[in-house]
């Protein structure tokens, strides 16, 4: 080839897998749910199929002449008409001042629009990143074409920017033999309601349990670690808890609060959602509890096992597993096929230590169209109990066909109606709003009887969704206390993929620490979306470091603050009970590691103070005015910071 002559590169031939995207994974001469790229029924042989919010950086030698390309929404969102998204390209150079340039943008863009062509002069560039936004409207459905997209050039090759991603890497070292107890200080439970509590501890088993003090009504089994029995006198009973085995002994301090508030502490568990969605079956619940215990997770307070939306029936549905009758002649709920007895499944839960939750909503149908609690909220509360439920995640869906409109009054309506029938139950039922943050909830969550609630629309394992919800959660910190949790949705570790097909998280290990440091953080419910039997080394030791869970299960119940945000990091402090605080410094960058600094002065905070690494349970040091720490592209420093 002369010199001088210009050559292309196709956008595809540059790496899919190097796109960042809000949903899904970025594909080479496909859309991004892997079907032909076709525009406004336009179809196209070339290009890359991505999704809102997307980013695709190419570094340039400034010798690079044209960007073509032709854009939309890719026609097989079909009958999801509100999708929009907006294109555009941006000139980086990190030495100039403003640093980026919009070059080209096309406007918002609908579904079924014809394809807008971006002919973009980027000679003298030295970066250009191809950015698709959500149109303003959130990122649902916003399946985005960059179709016969490529780059005229006479110098060097163009070349994709890579983010940032290394091996899963282990941080934490193994419990080790000698007992040791772990979990919530703290436990809350009503006057007269049933009590389970099983004592988290590591070491080597056969291990003995006793404790002292423990109030009149409860008993234990010393070989299981297991608290039953029902309390009926109100008050804080201040108990020891002793754990025992062939290479030693532990005995931690434990408050039982009996009273109006339970959930003092964050709830810890795993939910069925974020991996087998509506495939839900008995038997994926079952494997999920077994696994908690076999794995070892109860031993480090995980609790909940939950069943999310469809195992009742579906009216209208011809599948004969899940149709039928939704509700016996009393306007009792049914279950569908998939969950042949609630009532073993629940005792087969609580028989291996830990506690069980279901979902309904208030309207008439769940999101997924079975059927819904509106009108039978009596019959339902009064058969969640009869089963033996400890945790119901009440979704708002259908009922918005029900509320007259979103004032404060009708998105009340219904979480108090449910709340009036779970009270009369003889059980302590913890009470999870699921509304998405609809007039900011975190405001009167508590006073319709909500323990946790939703504060986002539903997360993927994107760092796209996972950033943006977790770190949009300062302006509810305040609401944030024991028996009242903001919740930013559950955890996407793991193998995830809303069922059948499960992948591993798309979020990279840097990311996925971020994850939980951020959750713990934000003393978030915890509830785990994988399948725990296929849970492998690097998400079981990112579930099990106990000074991290600890963050999350702080008595004193304080949501951390935010106290830097800028474009490269941000820094959160959590106040802890015993006047420490919990300090996250996160590297927003995909691609550089970045020395992150945070000044007492910031923290309100003097003198010396002793430092440790939460993640590796190592300490610091002593460090006077400031602490400073190499950051992993989207990674996280956690740390402690104890005043000496
Ligand atoms: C959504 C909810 C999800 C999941 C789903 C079930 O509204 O936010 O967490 O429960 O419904 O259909």
């Amino acid at each position: 080839m002369e010199k001088g002559e210009t050559k292309v590169i196709w956008l595809d031939e540059l790496g899919a897998q190097y796109a960042e995207e809000g949903w899904g994974r970025t594909q080479a001469n496909k859309s991004i749910d892997g079907n032909p790229l076709s525009v406004a029924g336009r179809k196209f042989e070339r290009g890359l199929g991505t999704h809102a919010d997307g980013c695709y950086r190419i570094n340039l030698d400034g010798k690079a002449k044209t960007f073509t390309a032709l854009v939309g929404i890719d026609d097989e969102i079909e009958g999801n008409e509100w999708a929009s998204v907006e294109f555009s390209i941006v000139a980086y150079d990190e030495n100039n001042t403003p640093k980026s340039r919009v070059l080209w943008k096309s406007g918002v863009m609908k579904a079924g629009q014809n394809a807008i062509k971006a002919d973009v002069n980027i000679e003298g560039l030295k970066e250009i990143r191809l950015i698709v936004s959500d149109g303003g409207n959130g990122i649902n459905y916003d399946h985005a074409d960059w179709a016969e997209a490529k780059i005229d050039y006479l110098g060097n090759k163009p070349e994709p920017v890579k983010p940032y991603t290394r091996e899963p890497y282990i941080l934490t070292p193994k419990p080790g033999p000698v007992p040791k107890i772990n979990g919530a200080g703290i436990f809350g439970v009503r006057p007269g309601s049933s009590f389970l509590f099983t004592i988290p501890a590591t070491g080597d088993r056969p291990m003995t349990f006793s404790v002292q003090g423990l109030p009149e009504g409860l008993t234990l089994d010393g070989k299981t670690g297991r608290i039953i029995g029902v309390v009926n006198n109100e008050g804080a009973y201040n108990v020891k808890l002793i754990a025992e085995n062939e290479k030693g002994r532990a005995k931690r301090d434990f408050r039982i609060v009996v009273g109006d508030t339970i959930c003092l502490t964050p709830p810890m568990g795993w939910n069925s959602w974020n991996c087998w969605a509506c495939g839900v079956t008995d038997e994926n619940i079952r494997a999920s509890a077994r696994a908690m215990v076999e794995k070892g997770l109860i031993n480090h307070g995980w609790t909940y096992i939950n069943i999310d939306d469809c195992w009742m029936i579906k009216p209208d549905s011809d599948d004969p597993v899940i149709s039928g009758e939704p509700r016996n002649k009393n306007g009792m709920p049914l279950t569908n096929k998939k969950f042949p007895d609630m009532k073993d499944l629940t005792d087969y839960i609580h028989g291996l230590g830990l506690k069980a939750g279901i979902y309904t909503s208030p309207g008439p149908y769940t999101c997924q169209g079975f059927i819904g609690s509106y009108e039978y909220e009596a019959q339902d509360a009064k058969q969640f109990a009869n089963w033996g439920f400890d945790y119901l995640k009440y979704d708002w869906c259908y009922y918005s066909r029900i509320a007259k409109d979103k004032s404060l009054d009708e998105l009340k309506r219904p979480y108090m109606r449910m709340r009036d029938e779970l009270l009369k139950q003889p059980r302590d039922i913890i009470y999870s709003l699921c509304q998405y943050g609809m007039g900011e909830v975190w405001k009167w969550g508590e006073e319709v009887g909500g323990n946790c609630w939703r504060t986002t629309g539903d997360i993927v394992d994107t760092w796209s969704s996972m950033s943006k919800i977790g770190f949009s959660q300062n302006k509810c910190s305040k609401y944030a206390k024991p028996g009242c949790w903001n919740d930013p949705d559950m955890l996407v570790v793991g193998n995830v993929g809303w069922g059948p097909e499960l992948h591993p998280s798309n979020l990279t290990p840097d990311e996925q620490y971020t994850h939980i440091s951020l959750w713990c953080l934000l003393s978030a419910p915890l509830l785990i979306g994988c399948p725990i039997e296929q849970i492998d080394d690097f998400t079981l030791n990112l579930l099990t470091n106990d000074e991290v869970l600890e963050v999350n299960q702080d008595p004193l119940g304080k949501q951390a603050e935010q106290i830097i945000k800028n474009e490269d990091y941000q820094v959160w402090a959590k106040k802890m009970e015993n006047g420490s605080l919990t300090v996250g410094l996160f590297n927003m960058d995909s691609y550089k590691h970045k020395a992150i600094a945070i000044e007492w002065s910031k923290l309100g905070l003097k003198g010396k103070q002793r430092i440790r690494d939460l993640w590796r349970q190592k300490d610091l040091g002593i460090f006077q005015e400031r602490f400073e720490s190499n950051v992993s592209p989207h990674g996280v420093t956690l740390v402690r910071v104890i005043p000496e």
